[in-house]
């Protein structure tokens, strides 16, 4: 935080600078915990799959109170090798949302899928389990939900929809660690739930990380397999592969971390409260079902005079994201789809008007007051 007082009249005002992370915060009371950990594995002399993945795919698995984890180099590593352990090929079509990050739909894309997006609910942001069933054809073989900002889509239907057409489930759990459905933890209610430890992500490593979590001993094979080029066995190949495993430098930071997870979700729910209680009269605050464990990866607030809000927050020193600002369906990659404007209209409007305010375990009151008061402040000047 930096933090300048000067005078305004007779009054002085305090400015500050807020970034939307600060993760050498976080870092610095675990210094000394991850230098045991880089030495443990430095001496170890066992770099790729040894016991600290092992022992934090058990550690996490419990966490989450499912049968297994397989850790891989990347959350959108855990989407792309869950679709292809159930089977995903050419042609088939996969159900999922436009408001998200392009990895969501990227996967099935690269796997000469289709990606079929459905609208979202405006009031929590998830796809809208109304739509999915309009969607599926004889080609859909999966549905993509995706727990936005960290809070869970509507599983029971979408879980509901897929048994009575026999498709499968695959969680987007990235943001969504920690988070819960009816007291069931995000991940663990498909048939793979896909976790991404990047560096802003609630449970980070220090550079790339994922894991994807099942219940299905089958579909934990193929993951390990398809993680490891394919292999049954050393050089011994029924399939082709990938090499998308998590370090175990990565694994070693990650099983710190994860003692401390509950902790952070439940400071960034106490931040979340006190944004709820300041600015809801101005803004559209995050809606939570009430039987949703809202991780709070993400604030994100609501406002037609977003832009404005935006860069006078950026004036004073508070920075701010857009999470998302171009659904997935009008992006040029995704154009082939042959998708147009007006065909999310949810998704397209959320575009526009939502901003994503700082939010972290490390922010401090102090902090999160200067934020809502330059919010109050905006608001009472526009
Ligand atoms: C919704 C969503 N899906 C997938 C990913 C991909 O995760 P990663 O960046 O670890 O590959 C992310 C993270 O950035 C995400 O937010």
């Amino acid at each position: 935080m930096w933090k300048e007082i000067f005078k305004e009249g007779n009054r002085s005002k305090i400015s500050m600078k807020i970034g939307l992370i600060d993760l050498k915060k976080q870092h610095t009371p675990l210094e000394n915990e991850i230098k045991v950990a880089f030495d443990r594995v430095l001496k170890s002399g066992m770099f790729i799959l040894g016991d600290e993945v092992s022992s934090f795919e058990t550690e996490i698995a419990s966490y989450t109170n499912c049968k297994y984890g397989v850790g891989v180099a990347s959350g959108t590593d855990a989407l792309l090798l869950s679709l292809k352990a159930i089977g995903i090929e050419r042609n088939d079509e996969v159900i999922t949302t436009p408001f998200t990050f392009t990895a969501t739909a990227e996967v099935v894309a690269l796997l000469g899928a289709r990606p079929v997006f459905c609208d979202i609910d405006p009031k929590t942001y998830n796809i809208n389990p109304d739509e999915i069933e309009t969607k599926i054809t004889s080609k859909t073989k999966a549905i993509l939900p995706v727990h936005l900002y960290g809070q869970s889509a509507d599983m029971d239907l979408i879980l509901q929809i897929a048994e009575s057409h026999n498709l499968k489930v695959i969680e987007d759990a990235a943001q969504s660690i920690g988070g819960e459905y009816r007291r069931k933890k995000l991940g663990s209610l498909g048939t793979a739930g896909c976790i991404s430890f990047f560096p802003t992500k609630n449970l980070s490593c220090l550079g790339d990380g994922g894991m994807v979590l099942t219940n299905d001993e089958e579909i934990r094979d193929r993951l390990q397999r398809l993680r490891l080029h394919g292999a049954r066995e050393k050089y011994r190949y029924p399939t082709l592969g990938y090499n998308n495993r998590l370090d175990e430098i990565q694994a070693a930071f990650l099983r710190i971390k994860l003692k401390y997870l509950d902790g952070w979700n439940e400071r960034r729910k106490e931040i979340a409260k006190a944004y709820d209680d300041s600015i809801a009269d101005y803004v559209q605050t995050p809606y939570v079902e009430p039987h949703n464990l809202h991780t709070y990866h993400q604030y994100s607030i609501r406002t037609k005079k977003r832009d404005e809000l935006q860069k006078y927050l950026k004036d004073n020193g508070v920075a701010t994201a857009i999470h998302y600002p171009i659904p997935l369906h009008l992006q040029p990659a995704y154009s082939y789809l042959g998708y147009k404007e007006g065909d999310f209209k949810e998704s397209e409007s959320a575009s526009k008007e939502i901003l994503s305010l700082p939010i972290y375990p490390e922010l401090t009151d102090e902090e999160v007051d200067y934020v809502t008061e330059t919010i109050l402040k905006f608001f009472k000047s526009h």
